[in-house]
């Protein structure tokens, strides 16, 4: 883990109440797609959790919908202000199981770690197939980025007003693949438990404390005992999760 102070180099809305920040700084602590970053946001206590998009040697992508007091003052910041930053948390993604064709699926503000992801199994030679699930066309983004990667991309819309209508379970129903991957919120985890056919990999986005492991803010039973999302997590395996 690090902490460093990062400057904003882009912060532009690519969605409807969605921003895509990119910061530059020390990326030396990151060491998995699937991590997250803390940011500490001006006159608020708790930092705010943000799932790394994507990164290279000097910068941080981060994508964030704005719900609240943090992610607000977040979006008004312009390029050349700072952030201090925790980089480099929790354990990210594993993709040692992930077979050939690999599925990843992001739900909403779940979209963004599964880019980072995708880059790093079309890197390793596998291909990845990618289900985004929005609510509406005016909610979509990063379709064109995933695409090109190389990996085939569908779009589901609650209201169909792009794709297939209804949720990321209605494209899954229908695919084959070797093993999964999803971030995006718990009634969507609920609906792929119940429509998954292989070993997976869930991240959660749960409420946090202090984001590096101290403060047990954010503990979960597991079938292998309790786990802190933010330190053993957030990425856990399908067969350690009570649900
Ligand atoms: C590991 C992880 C990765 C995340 N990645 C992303 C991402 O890539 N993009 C994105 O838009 N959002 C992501 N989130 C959710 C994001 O942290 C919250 O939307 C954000 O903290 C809301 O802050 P706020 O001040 O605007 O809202 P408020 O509701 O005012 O926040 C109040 C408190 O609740 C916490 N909180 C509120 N909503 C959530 C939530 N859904 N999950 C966790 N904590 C929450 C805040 O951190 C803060 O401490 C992630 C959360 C976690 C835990
Ligand atoms: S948030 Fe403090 S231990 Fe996880």
């Amino acid at each position: 883990m690090y902490q460093g102070i990062y400057t904003i180099t882009e912060n532009k809305k690519i969605a409807k109440d969605v921003y895509k920040m990119i910061v530059e700084g020390d990326t030396s602590a990151l060491t998995a797609t699937g991590q997250f970053v803390n940011i500490k946001v001006d006159g608020l206590y708790l930092r705010r959790p943000i799932s790394v998009c994507d990164y290279d040697e000097s910068t941080i992508t981060l994508i964030y919908k704005v719900v609240g007091a943090g992610t607000e003052i977040m979006s008004t910041k312009i390029p050349g202000e700072t952030f201090d930053i925790l980089v480099g948390l929790g354990n990210g993604y594993n993709t040692d199981k992930s077979g050939e064709n690999p599925l990843l699926i992001g739900g909403g503000v779940g979209v963004p770690p599964m880019y980072g992801l995708c880059k790093k199994l079309v890197k390793e030679g596998k291909k990845p197939t990618v289900i985004l699930g929005f609510n509406t066309a005016d909610e979509i983004f990063y379709k064109e980025e995933f695409e090109a990667l190389g990996a085939t991309v569908y779009v589901t819309t609650v209201d169909g007003s792009v794709g297939t209508k209804g949720f990321v379970t209605d494209v899954m129903k229908d695919l084959e693949y070797s093993y999964f991957f999803t971030c995006g919120p718990m009634p969507m985890f609920k609906a792929i438990e119940n429509t998954a056919v292989t070993s997976g990999q869930y991240s959660f986005e749960e409420r946090m404390g202090c984001g590096f492991g101290a403060c047990m803010g954010c503990s979960c039973k597991t079938k292998y005992g309790n786990k802190r999302i933010c330190k053993d997590g957030p990425v856990l395996e399908r067969e350690e999760i009570i649900w």
